[in-house]
């Protein structure tokens, strides 16, 4: 019946009717009143719950045929732009606990907070590969690897549409899911958000489209397409990538959203297209549903269609796939606008908090121990001072970090999520520090100051330009304030990071390293930790990677002639890491939680050495720095654990000659050798020998999350489908080549982690 009813209305729609059905505007484009009766807008993003309930009234009260408007809004993390709603930690936060079932959860909950604000559509999860640090944006990403981000990317599509799939019926606590950007926007020139990204047709298919596929075959409802080119072309247009692939090879039948005025950029900013009445028809021929923020389509494709320019066909199919959606979501019969009574029980509860704790806790990642941590583990003295240093340690709003509604830019949120409900790590250690301890404090650093940029005012459409941040000059006072707190404690917790002036769209940074006087922080401690055999546990709040000094990883250079980091005790990674952030951390340096979490991108040394992940193509000779190492500081799937894992030898256990219909049945024990209970996350990569093609050298395909108690083994069984083994030829596509495999199991991608065996692979 849905197709009936979508039918029956398309066909008393006119042209202007169905036109504005394509156009997805927000509030502040204009009034209301003007967007809907006279422009028949179908969507809205990023509007106020009053203003969402003012446009149903209109389109009730004053629109001749009624049809409900879709809302979608930036849910990243949580609802970001709602005040109280549960921030979780970042994507990327998410991705250290390689926990697909935790995200799910997250996902459903965000879902849940969400459906009763009025809100339809979120435009999460991104798929993009977090390969050069540098962009602004790789907090939203799940990382560096395409296997992670699929797996990841599809529980939380599953989480958000409550396992709905395009063409089914949504539930009335279900949303829509979008997958974006697709494709390859995150691999920009210098990391620069949305700058050219002309990505090869094979390094696509290698790396930037399979996440992507995943999620288009298990039927995430819409795709968002990103800002960047391929072969010249940019995505809304690219005939080879939404025909050719998504709609083509994939037969994704759901719908497609434009970013950000990607149609009306084509005309005032790329210079692509002459009109915006070709720049329309174009983005309609190449099969584009959703167009957002580019009032000029109405217009553009009205002409188009009118001149003969555009066939008036295109604009029924893109507006039957919207009204399907919108019949999806019962949106005819409940327009789901924001429901107080539910929003009251839902949003931001005691069980919401608590799930998010469980997944910060698995998201914080433990790279260095020297022996510092668990901090007052049984048996050793507790600490009776304890000295929280550093500008991260009680920054509630930059500790969520972007999507949090703290930027500034949602004008019903002027003061960012309420203090309330974020545990920094000041909180968290003050809450969890043993009976009778002292936490002293100090700031120690600032990190950015804000001066107006020096570009101008505005941007060429006439936004206004957001401040831009540069380093906080350093202050010997504020050094010496915490040096004197840290001589006086018996252990120093240093919070050091980045703040949401870092990060996010259109905020990529040149430089890596940490800004203010952090750097000089970190030494200070170090040297009094030296002096003084104090315990210094160094703890990282970023929205990625960040180029760290000597004094957390070792010499920087080629030649490795001293060991600067001792009086380093630990030093911990948590992303962004949500609301419930400072607590679980807080309980990983009181050994409350185990360590779980692993690193789903690579840690540089230097911010040359970019693009570094690991698995890049075999290099030859010549394939280093004269001056630097290209082992990374901390690699893909690193994380400690306070106890210890031996791994056996694996073993396949069902042959030895596959054909590519086969999967190798491949097994390995793991034993909890420590004192303690701990997880540790099993991966599985593999190594196709010899290739016709240049290609990686190692390639994630599987991995496990397996929690031992101490003395335990477990024998951990993966059955690797050999038709998962692929390389892609210099055609694009995808083929098994006959020949020897490596399977590589362990803790973590360096070699030195891994325990390998052999198969084969013939015809047939
Ligand atoms: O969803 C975002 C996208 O990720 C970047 N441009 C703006 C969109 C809507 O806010």
């Amino acid at each position: 019946p849905i197709a009936q009813r979508v039918s029956d209305l398309l066909g008393r729609m006119t042209l202007e009717e169905k036109v504005g059905q394509m156009m997805q505007l927000d509030a502040r484009t204009g009034e209301l009143d003007e967007l809907i009766v006279k422009r028949h807008v179908g969507s809205i993003l990023h509007t106020s719950p009053d203003d969402l309930v003012r446009a149903a009234q209109i389109v009730r009260n004053k629109t001749r045929l009624g049809i409900p408007l879709l809302a979608g809004d930036d849910c990243i993390h949580g609802y970001s732009f709602w005040p109280g709603a549960t921030i979780f930690p970042s994507q990327l936060g998410m991705a250290c606990s390689w926990d697909a079932r935790k995200v799910e959860e997250a996902a459903r909950i965000t879902a849940e907070e969400v459906a009763c604000t009025g809100v339809h559509w979120t435009f999460s999860p991104v798929l993009c590969i977090g390969r050069d640090t540098r962009w602004g944006r790789i907090d939203e990403t799940f990382g560096e690897d395409p296997v992670l981000i699929g797996e990841l990317a599809s529980a939380m599509v599953k989480g958000y549409q409550k396992h709905a799939q395009a063409g089914d019926a949504f539930a009335e606590d279900a949303i829509l899911a979008c997958a974006k950007h697709f494709a390859g926007y995150s691999y920009t020139q210098g990391g620069r958000d949305a700058s050219e990204a002309d990505l090869t047709k094979r390094a696509l298919e290698s790396w930037f489209l399979p996440p992507f596929e995943r999620v288009a075959k298990e039927g995430c409802a819409t795709f968002m397409l990103g800002y960047e080119a391929i072969d010249g072309t940019p995505v809304t247009f690219n005939k080879w990538l939404l025909d050719g692939k998504l709609r083509g090879e994939w037969d994704y039948h759901g719908t497609l959203v434009t970013d950000w005025d990607n149609v009306g950029r084509s005309v005032w900013e790329q210079h692509i297209k002459p009109d915006y009445e070709t720049a329309s028809a174009d983005a309609v021929k190449a099969g584009n549903d959703l167009i957002m923020t580019t009032p000029g389509f109405y217009e553009g494709a009205i002409d188009a269609v009118n001149n003969g320019m555009l066939d008036e066909s295109l604009i029924d199919d893109a507006v039957a796939r919207l009204l399907t959606l919108k019949f999806q979501l019962g949106l005819f019969e409940n327009p789901r606008l924001p429901d107080r009574e539910r929003i009251s029980a839902t949003i931001g509860t005691d069980a919401h908090m608590q799930a998010n704790l469980e997944l910060a806790r698995e998201s914080v990642v433990l790279l260095r121990n020297n022996g510092a941590l668990p901090l007052a583990a049984a048996g050793a003295e507790a600490p009776r001072r304890i000295a929280v240093v550093g500008p991260l340690a009680d920054d509630a709003q930059n500790q969520l970090g972007d999507w949090a509604g703290n930027s500034g830019q949602v004008p019903w949120m002027p003061e960012g999520q309420p203090r309330e409900m974020v545990t920094t790590v000041l909180d968290g250690v003050r809450e969890l520090a043993p009976d009778g301890c002292d936490v002293v404090v100090a700031r120690g650093a600032n990190v950015v100051e804000l001066v107006p940029d020096p570009e101008g005012e505005l941007f060429p459409d006439g936004q206004p330009r957001p401040n831009i941040a540069v380093a906080a000059p350093l202050d010997e006072a504020l050094l010496d304030e915490a040096e004197v707190v840290a001589r006086s404690a018996d252990a120093v917790i240093a919070v050091v990071g980045d703040v949401v002036q870092l990060t996010g769209e259109t905020c990529s940074t040149a430089t890596l390293e940490l800004l203010g006087g952090q750097n000089q922080l970190l030494e200070r401690m170090v040297n009094v930790a030296r002096e003084t055999h104090k315990p210094l546990i160094v703890v990282l709040i970023s929205s990625k990677p960040q180029v760290l000094p000597p004094c957390i990883i070792g010499a920087n250079g080629v030649i490795v002639d001293e060991s600067p980091t001792e009086g380093l005790g630990a030093f911990i990674w948590a992303a962004n890491p949500g609301m419930q952030g400072g607590r679980a951390i807080a309980e990983i340096i009181f050994g409350m939680t185990e360590p779980s979490g692993r690193l789903p991108i690579t840690f540089p040394r230097h911010a040359g050495q970019l693009p570094v992940f690991y698995n890049e193509i075999r290099g030859q000779h010549g394939d280093r720095y004269a001056d630097l190492t290209q082992d990374p500081a901390f690699a893909f799937g690193e994380g400690l654990s306070y106890t210890t894992f031996a791994y056996g030898e694996p073993c396949i256990t069902n042959g030895a000659e596959f054909t590519a219909q086969d999967a190798v049945h491949v097994e390995i024990d793991l034993t909890n050798t420590g004192a303690r209970t701990g997880t540790e996350v099993v991966q599985l990569y593999i190594s196709d020998v010899v290739t016709s093609y240049t290609w990686a050298c190692k390639e994630l395909k599987d991995f496990r999350r397996v929690t031992l108690e101490p003395g335990e083994t477990a024998r951990v069984a993966f059955d690797l489908p050999v038709s998962a083994c692929t390389i892609v030829n210099g055609d694009a596509e995808r083929i098994v080549e006959p020949g020897e495999f490596e399977i590589l199991i362990g803790h973590s991608s360096r070699y030195s982690d891994l325990h390998t065996t052999i198969f084969n692979v013939v015809e047939g």
